[in-house]
Protein backbone atom coordinates (compact mmCIF):
# COMPACT_ATOMS: atom_id res chain seq x y z
CA UNK A 1 0.00 0.00 0.00
CA UNK A 2 1.01 3.44 -0.96
CA UNK A 3 1.85 6.07 2.41
CA UNK A 4 0.40 9.59 1.48
CA UNK A 5 2.78 12.16 2.66
CA UNK A 6 1.03 15.37 3.93
CA UNK A 7 2.56 18.63 5.12
CA UNK A 8 -0.05 21.08 4.98
CA UNK A 9 -2.48 20.65 7.82
CA UNK A 10 -5.43 22.45 5.59
CA UNK A 11 -4.80 19.48 2.77
CA UNK A 12 -5.49 16.82 5.26
CA UNK A 13 -7.90 17.71 7.01
CA UNK A 14 -9.77 17.99 3.84
CA UNK A 15 -9.07 14.53 3.47
CA UNK A 16 -9.97 13.57 6.89
CA UNK A 17 -13.59 14.77 5.95
CA UNK A 18 -13.31 12.40 3.00
CA UNK A 19 -12.57 9.21 4.86
CA UNK A 20 -15.13 10.32 7.69
CA UNK A 21 -17.61 10.75 4.98
CA UNK A 22 -17.05 6.86 4.16
CA UNK A 23 -17.49 6.17 7.65
CA UNK A 24 -14.29 5.10 8.61
CA UNK A 25 -12.23 5.25 11.78
CA UNK A 26 -9.43 7.22 12.40
CA UNK A 27 -6.65 6.14 14.65
CA UNK A 28 -3.83 8.33 15.40
CA UNK A 29 -0.18 8.03 16.63
CA UNK A 30 1.80 11.61 17.16
CA UNK A 31 5.99 11.32 17.61
CA UNK A 32 8.99 13.42 16.78
CA UNK A 33 10.25 10.79 14.47
CA UNK A 34 13.10 8.01 14.59
CA UNK A 35 10.95 5.51 14.91
CA UNK A 36 11.75 2.62 16.80
CA UNK A 37 10.23 -0.26 18.50
CA UNK A 38 8.27 1.35 20.84
CA UNK A 39 6.38 3.90 18.46
CA UNK A 40 5.87 0.75 16.00
CA UNK A 41 3.71 -0.80 19.37
CA UNK A 42 1.52 2.28 19.00
CA UNK A 43 0.80 1.86 14.75
CA UNK A 44 0.51 -1.55 15.04
CA UNK A 45 -2.15 -1.27 17.90
CA UNK A 46 -3.80 1.45 15.79
CA UNK A 47 -3.85 -0.07 12.20
CA UNK A 48 -5.30 -3.33 14.17
CA UNK A 49 -8.17 -0.71 16.04
CA UNK A 50 -9.25 1.69 13.31
CA UNK A 51 -9.55 1.90 9.31
CA UNK A 52 -7.66 4.98 8.73
CA UNK A 53 -4.27 5.01 10.46
CA UNK A 54 -2.17 8.72 10.59
CA UNK A 55 1.09 8.88 11.93
CA UNK A 56 2.34 12.43 13.07
CA UNK A 57 6.16 13.05 12.89
CA UNK A 58 6.99 16.64 13.95
CA UNK A 59 9.87 17.88 16.11
CA UNK A 60 7.96 19.97 18.13
CA UNK A 61 10.37 23.32 18.97
CA UNK A 62 7.18 24.30 22.04
CA UNK A 63 8.19 21.38 24.06
CA UNK A 64 12.32 21.95 24.22
CA UNK A 65 13.98 24.56 26.69
CA UNK A 66 16.01 26.54 25.42
CA UNK A 67 18.79 24.74 26.61
CA UNK A 68 17.49 21.54 25.34
CA UNK A 69 18.48 19.45 22.07
CA UNK A 70 15.59 20.44 20.12
CA UNK A 71 18.55 21.13 16.79
CA UNK A 72 20.52 18.04 17.50
CA UNK A 73 17.19 15.66 18.50
CA UNK A 74 17.69 12.36 15.96
CA UNK A 75 16.19 13.08 12.14
CA UNK A 76 15.37 10.58 9.90
CA UNK A 77 12.63 10.98 7.55
CA UNK A 78 13.13 8.19 4.89
CA UNK A 79 13.91 5.37 7.24
CA UNK A 80 10.37 6.52 9.13
CA UNK A 81 8.52 6.68 6.17
CA UNK A 82 9.61 3.55 4.97
CA UNK A 83 8.84 1.99 8.37
CA UNK A 84 5.63 3.32 8.18
CA UNK A 85 5.22 1.93 4.93
CA UNK A 86 6.25 -1.75 5.53
CA UNK A 87 2.93 -1.45 8.86
CA UNK A 88 0.64 -0.09 6.14
CA UNK A 89 0.39 3.34 7.52
CA UNK A 90 -2.28 5.15 5.09
CA UNK A 91 -1.27 8.56 5.98
CA UNK A 92 1.91 10.48 7.46
CA UNK A 93 1.48 13.97 8.54
CA UNK A 94 4.86 15.61 8.63
CA UNK A 95 4.80 19.58 8.71
CA UNK A 96 7.21 22.04 8.61
CA UNK A 97 7.13 23.94 12.05
CA UNK A 98 6.04 27.22 10.26
CA UNK A 99 2.59 25.08 9.11
CA UNK A 100 2.58 24.61 12.69
CA UNK A 101 3.45 27.51 14.23
CA UNK A 102 3.27 30.26 11.71
CA UNK A 103 4.64 34.05 12.57
CA UNK A 104 2.88 35.40 15.38
CA UNK A 105 1.34 32.25 16.63
CA UNK A 106 -0.39 32.82 20.18
CA UNK A 107 -2.34 30.02 21.44
CA UNK A 108 -1.16 27.99 24.07
CA UNK A 109 -2.80 24.92 26.11
CA UNK A 110 -1.80 24.45 30.15
CA UNK A 111 -3.04 21.76 31.78
CA UNK A 112 -2.78 22.81 35.50
CA UNK A 113 -1.66 20.77 38.65
CA UNK A 114 -0.52 17.25 37.24
CA UNK A 115 2.30 19.26 35.42
CA UNK A 116 3.25 21.02 38.15
CA UNK A 117 5.71 17.62 39.38
CA UNK A 118 7.60 15.04 37.48
CA UNK A 119 9.00 15.89 33.95
CA UNK A 120 6.56 18.96 34.41
CA UNK A 121 9.08 20.18 37.71
CA UNK A 122 12.35 19.95 35.56
CA UNK A 123 11.21 21.20 32.48
CA UNK A 124 9.04 23.85 32.65
CA UNK A 125 7.10 24.63 29.59
CA UNK A 126 7.41 21.21 28.38
CA UNK A 127 3.75 20.05 28.69
CA UNK A 128 2.37 22.99 27.69
CA UNK A 129 4.28 22.78 24.30
CA UNK A 130 3.04 18.91 24.61
CA UNK A 131 -0.88 19.39 25.01
CA UNK A 132 -0.49 22.42 22.46
CA UNK A 133 1.13 20.32 19.68
CA UNK A 134 -1.47 17.33 20.35
CA UNK A 135 -4.61 19.14 20.48
CA UNK A 136 -3.18 20.76 17.51
CA UNK A 137 -2.73 17.18 15.85
CA UNK A 138 -6.26 16.47 17.21
CA UNK A 139 -8.02 19.32 15.28
CA UNK A 140 -5.96 18.70 12.10
CA UNK A 141 -7.14 14.85 12.33
CA UNK A 142 -10.09 14.28 13.94
CA UNK A 143 -8.79 10.81 15.40
CA UNK A 144 -11.15 8.28 16.51
CA UNK A 145 -8.67 6.77 19.03
CA UNK A 146 -5.27 8.32 19.71
CA UNK A 147 -2.17 6.31 20.63
CA UNK A 148 0.46 7.02 23.67
CA UNK A 149 3.01 5.12 25.16
CA UNK A 150 2.99 4.28 29.18
CA UNK A 151 6.87 5.11 28.46
CA UNK A 152 5.99 9.02 28.88
CA UNK A 153 3.91 8.14 31.49
CA UNK A 154 2.81 11.81 32.76
CA UNK A 155 2.55 12.80 29.02
CA UNK A 156 -0.10 10.29 28.81
CA UNK A 157 -2.25 11.28 32.14
CA UNK A 158 -2.01 15.16 30.38
CA UNK A 159 -3.37 14.20 27.16
CA UNK A 160 -6.08 12.37 28.95
CA UNK A 161 -6.82 15.48 31.22
CA UNK A 162 -6.87 17.74 28.37
CA UNK A 163 -8.64 15.69 26.16
CA UNK A 164 -11.53 15.04 29.35
CA UNK A 165 -11.42 18.71 30.38
CA UNK A 166 -12.20 20.28 26.70
CA UNK A 167 -14.54 17.99 25.55
CA UNK A 168 -12.43 16.40 23.02
CA UNK A 169 -13.92 13.72 21.21
CA UNK A 170 -11.20 11.42 21.10
CA UNK A 171 -10.14 8.13 22.92
CA UNK A 172 -6.62 7.75 24.73
CA UNK A 173 -4.95 4.87 24.68
CA UNK A 174 -1.92 4.48 26.40
CA UNK A 175 0.44 1.32 25.50
CA UNK A 176 2.51 -0.69 26.90
CA UNK A 177 6.36 0.30 27.81
CA UNK A 178 8.75 -1.49 24.79
CA UNK A 179 12.12 -2.43 25.96
CA UNK A 180 15.60 -3.56 25.02
CA UNK A 181 16.82 -6.76 25.73
CA UNK A 182 18.58 -5.59 28.48
CA UNK A 183 15.34 -3.81 29.98
CA UNK A 184 16.27 -0.09 28.97
CA UNK A 185 13.11 1.70 27.70
CA UNK A 186 13.55 2.36 24.10
CA UNK A 187 14.03 5.83 23.36
CA UNK A 188 14.62 8.09 20.49
CA UNK A 189 17.59 9.33 22.93
CA UNK A 190 19.01 6.29 23.57
CA UNK A 191 21.38 7.00 20.19
CA UNK A 192 23.11 9.98 21.92
CA UNK A 193 24.24 7.12 24.79
CA UNK A 194 28.20 5.82 24.56
CA UNK A 195 28.72 2.18 24.81
CA UNK A 196 29.92 2.93 28.62
CA UNK A 197 26.67 5.39 29.57
CA UNK A 198 24.63 2.23 27.54
CA UNK A 199 25.64 0.13 30.22
CA UNK A 200 25.21 2.15 32.94
CA UNK A 201 21.66 3.29 31.84
CA UNK A 202 20.27 -0.48 32.76
CA UNK A 203 20.59 0.47 36.43
CA UNK A 204 17.30 2.86 35.57
CA UNK A 205 15.20 -0.49 34.95
CA UNK A 206 17.39 -2.88 37.32
CA UNK A 207 16.28 -0.07 40.49
CA UNK A 208 12.10 -0.05 38.95
CA UNK A 209 12.21 -3.62 39.21
CA UNK A 210 13.71 -3.49 42.81
CA UNK A 211 10.54 -0.87 43.64
CA UNK A 212 8.25 -3.45 42.47
CA UNK A 213 10.31 -6.63 44.17
CA UNK A 214 10.03 -4.35 47.44
CA UNK A 215 6.50 -3.57 46.40
CA UNK A 216 5.49 -7.44 45.74
CA UNK A 217 7.11 -8.35 49.58
CA UNK A 218 4.88 -6.01 50.99
CA UNK A 219 6.99 -2.79 51.10
CA UNK A 220 4.76 -0.10 51.43
CA UNK A 221 6.94 3.25 52.68
CA UNK A 222 7.76 5.06 49.77
CA UNK A 223 10.75 6.79 51.35
CA UNK A 224 12.20 3.08 51.69
CA UNK A 225 11.66 1.97 48.59
CA UNK A 226 13.57 5.18 46.97
CA UNK A 227 16.36 4.90 48.58
CA UNK A 228 16.74 1.53 47.75
CA UNK A 229 16.25 3.02 44.43
CA UNK A 230 19.07 5.59 44.85
CA UNK A 231 21.56 2.81 45.75
CA UNK A 232 21.34 1.08 42.45
CA UNK A 233 21.63 4.03 40.31
CA UNK A 234 24.24 6.00 42.42
CA UNK A 235 27.13 3.50 42.07
CA UNK A 236 27.05 4.07 38.06
CA UNK A 237 29.73 6.97 37.46
CA UNK A 238 28.28 8.44 34.53
CA UNK A 239 24.63 8.93 36.30
CA UNK A 240 22.88 11.47 38.03
CA UNK A 241 19.17 11.40 39.34
CA UNK A 242 16.80 14.04 38.22
CA UNK A 243 14.34 13.00 40.37
CA UNK A 244 12.72 9.40 41.83
CA UNK A 245 9.12 9.45 43.01
CA UNK A 246 6.10 7.36 43.52
CA UNK A 247 2.94 9.05 43.23
CA UNK A 248 -0.88 8.50 42.30
CA UNK A 249 -1.79 7.15 38.83
CA UNK A 250 -4.52 9.88 38.60
CA UNK A 251 -3.54 13.15 40.34
CA UNK A 252 0.47 11.65 40.35
CA UNK A 253 0.58 13.53 43.91
CA UNK A 254 3.42 11.95 45.85
CA UNK A 255 2.63 9.17 47.97
CA UNK A 256 4.20 8.43 51.52
CA UNK A 257 2.18 5.24 52.01
CA UNK A 258 1.82 3.48 49.01
CA UNK A 259 -2.11 2.06 48.97
CA UNK A 260 -3.54 -0.41 46.01
CA UNK A 261 -1.82 1.08 43.08
CA UNK A 262 1.48 3.64 42.08
CA UNK A 263 3.65 5.31 39.83
CA UNK A 264 7.48 5.08 40.30
CA UNK A 265 8.85 7.14 37.91
CA UNK A 266 12.58 8.04 37.37
CA UNK A 267 14.18 10.89 35.40
CA UNK A 268 18.33 9.99 35.32
CA UNK A 269 21.14 12.08 33.35
CA UNK A 270 23.59 9.24 31.81
CA UNK A 271 26.17 11.65 30.63
CA UNK A 272 24.74 14.67 28.97
CA UNK A 273 21.39 12.25 27.86
CA UNK A 274 18.51 12.53 30.39
CA UNK A 275 16.37 9.34 30.33
CA UNK A 276 13.10 8.70 31.62
CA UNK A 277 11.29 5.11 32.82
CA UNK A 278 8.77 4.04 35.32
CA UNK A 279 6.96 1.43 36.72
CA UNK A 280 3.29 0.52 37.62
CA UNK A 281 2.81 -0.90 41.16
CA UNK A 282 -0.13 -2.90 41.50
CA UNK A 283 -2.09 -5.06 44.70
CA UNK A 284 -2.60 -8.40 43.09
CA UNK A 285 -6.09 -9.07 44.16
CA UNK A 286 -6.69 -11.16 47.26
P1 LIG B 1 8.02 10.60 20.90
O1 LIG B 1 9.03 10.71 21.96
O2 LIG B 1 8.47 10.42 19.49
O3 LIG B 1 7.02 9.46 21.28
C1 LIG B 1 5.87 9.21 20.52
C2 LIG B 1 5.00 8.22 21.27
O4 LIG B 1 5.69 6.99 21.42
C3 LIG B 1 4.68 8.71 22.71
O5 LIG B 1 3.32 8.45 23.01
C4 LIG B 1 5.61 7.88 23.56
O6 LIG B 1 5.13 7.66 24.87
C5 LIG B 1 5.66 6.58 22.77
N1 LIG B 1 6.86 5.81 23.12
C6 LIG B 1 8.14 6.25 23.14
N2 LIG B 1 8.98 5.29 23.58
C7 LIG B 1 8.21 4.21 23.86
C8 LIG B 1 8.48 2.89 24.35
N3 LIG B 1 9.69 2.49 24.66
N4 LIG B 1 7.43 2.05 24.51
C9 LIG B 1 6.16 2.45 24.21
N5 LIG B 1 5.85 3.67 23.74
C10 LIG B 1 6.85 4.55 23.56
O7 LIG B 1 6.19 11.73 22.95
C11 LIG B 1 6.42 12.41 21.97
O8 LIG B 1 7.12 11.95 20.88
C12 LIG B 1 5.92 13.85 21.83
O9 LIG B 1 5.87 14.44 23.09
C13 LIG B 1 4.55 13.97 21.12
C14 LIG B 1 3.45 13.24 21.90
C15 LIG B 1 4.63 13.41 19.69
C16 LIG B 1 4.16 15.46 21.03
O10 LIG B 1 5.11 16.19 20.37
Amino acid sequence: MVVKIYRSARSLTKKVCDVKKQGKTIGLVPTMGFLHEGHMSLIRRAREDTDCVMVSIFVNPAQFGPKEDFKKYPRDFKRDFSLCEKENVDIVFAPKVEEMYPENYATYINVEKITDTLCGASRPGHFRGVATVVAKLFNITMPDIAYFGQKDIQQAVVIKKMAEDLNMSVRIKAMPIVREKDGLAMSSRNIYLNLEERMQAQSIYKSLKLAKELFDSGERDSGKIINKMRKVIDKQSEAKIDYIKIVDTKGLKDMKKISDEAFVAAAVWVGKTRLIDNIILRQRPK
